[in-house]
């Protein structure tokens, strides 16, 4: 196991903030984990764990040990009747996940394409994209328990996957001696216990193209194609989202900044009454779904600035880094993307009565 110290993570978060890593591991295998937390010197803190840093924005330098997850591999390990069991490591690239598994013909994955990060961070926040969720085409997953090195499984259920959250998003309720690798007791959180090492996905035999979402009927409307194939939605996904989002390559983000916020049909018709426009989705529970993009847009934010933070011009819920991603001094830092990020949510606050909840972690 190497130790490596004071490593600039600038190229490892998407933002491009530069803040640094006191001590960092690469982590290739489940034994680099374990070899990490049998030392003394660096095993007594739970580590931050690290995957394509697309998700995060760093308000200083990192004092825990980082865990940069780069566990490889992508395979077909079983079937089912109804799918196809594929399993990767989690340091593997989402998007290069997507395309492999297209590769080997086996569609599923194709609506989530071009989503930043890596396949460790996807259980996480349940990414999703187009009408399609992680949590719609899991299987299972293995991770270690920082607490005793022990890895264990977990399938849907035990994950507890709802909107950009799961398990891992929650701090443990109960006391450390907990054992992961017997059942998940009901209600424990994951976050700061476990790291995720491989992810299994279900990719179903009987595939139907998922064509729920507005943007992606348009396309399919352009094409005048009637039936198209994953390869066509692939496409189209990644027309969509490079048309909508900026490349974080280009230009530092992390994503969608904000959730979208989930009101009651009273809440929803009393600002419906003061705002028709709203966009707005019933959810199947009844309560209704708002998009936060346009809440913000409502407020006059799309295309400001302030310090090196700014909102994206085509997407108001993406802040993005208007510093140069590329310089530790003239990059954004964590502190400013975090006041503008309360400074938006102030403002909706104020018009609509709704509060904004990051998404991104904040450390
Ligand atoms: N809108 C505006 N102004 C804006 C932005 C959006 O009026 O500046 C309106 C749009 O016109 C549209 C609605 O808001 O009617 C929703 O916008 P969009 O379809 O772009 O999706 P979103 O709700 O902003 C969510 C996810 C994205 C995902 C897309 C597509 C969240 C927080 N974000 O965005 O996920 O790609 O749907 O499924 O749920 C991410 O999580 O990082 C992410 C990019």
């Amino acid at each position: 196991m190497l130790v490596e110290k004071n490593v600039p993570l600038q190229h490892c978060n998407t933002f491009g903030i530069a803040a640094r890593a006191h001590a960092l591991v690469r982590v290739h295998s489940e034994d680099d984990v374990r070899a990490l937390l049998a030392d003394p010197l660096w095993g007594r803190r739970p580590p931050l764990v690290l995957g394509g840093g697309s998700n995060i924005v760093l308000t200083g330098d990192v004092e825990p040990v980082v865990l940069k997850m780069e566990i490889k591999g992508m395979r077909l390990v079983g079937e089912t009747p109804a799918a196809w069991i594929v399993e990767a490591g989690a340091g593997e690239r989402w998007h290069d996940l997507v395309a492999w598994t297209l590769q080997q013909g086996l569609p599923g994955l194709e609506n989530m394409a071009l989503i930043p990060g890596t396949v460790g961070a996807a259980p996480v926040q349940n990414i999703g994209a187009y009408g399609v969720e992680l949590q719609d085409r899991f299987d299972s997953l293995d991770a270690i328990d920082l607490a005793t090195g022990q890895g264990f499984s977990l399938d849907a259920a035990q994950c507890a996957f709802s909107y950009r959250d799961s398990v891992f998003k929650h701090v443990p309720a109960e006391p450390v001696g907990q054992r992961l690798d017997q059942a998940l007791p009901r209600g424990m959180g994951l976050a700061g216990r476990a790291v995720i090492t491989r992810v299994r996905l279900a990719l179903p035999k009987a595939w139907k193209p998922d064509m729920g979402y507005l943007d992606i009927e348009r396309k399919r409307a352009e094409s005048g194609v009637d039936q198209p194939t994953a390869q066509q939605i692939f496409d189209w996904v990644c027309e969509i989202r490079r048309a909508k989002l900026p490349d974080p390559e280009v230009l530092g983000n992390a994503g969608s900044f904000f959730k979208n916020p989930t009101v009651t049909a009273e809440q929803c018709a009393d600002i419906i009454a003061r705002e028709p426009r709203i966009v707005h989705y019933p959810l199947a529970d009844g309560s209704i779904k708002l998009a936060a993009g346009w809440l913000i847009d409502a407020c006059g934010w799309k295309g400001k600035t302030m310090g090196k933070a700014g909102v994206y011009e085509r997407q108001a819920l993406v802040l993005v880094n208007r510093g140069d991603k590329h310089s530790a001094d003239a990059s954004v830092t964590g502190g400013e993307v975090m006041t503008l990020a309360r400074a938006i949510q102030t403002s909706v606050y104020e018009r609509f009565g709704i509060r904004l909840e990051p998404e991104p972690v904040v450390v």
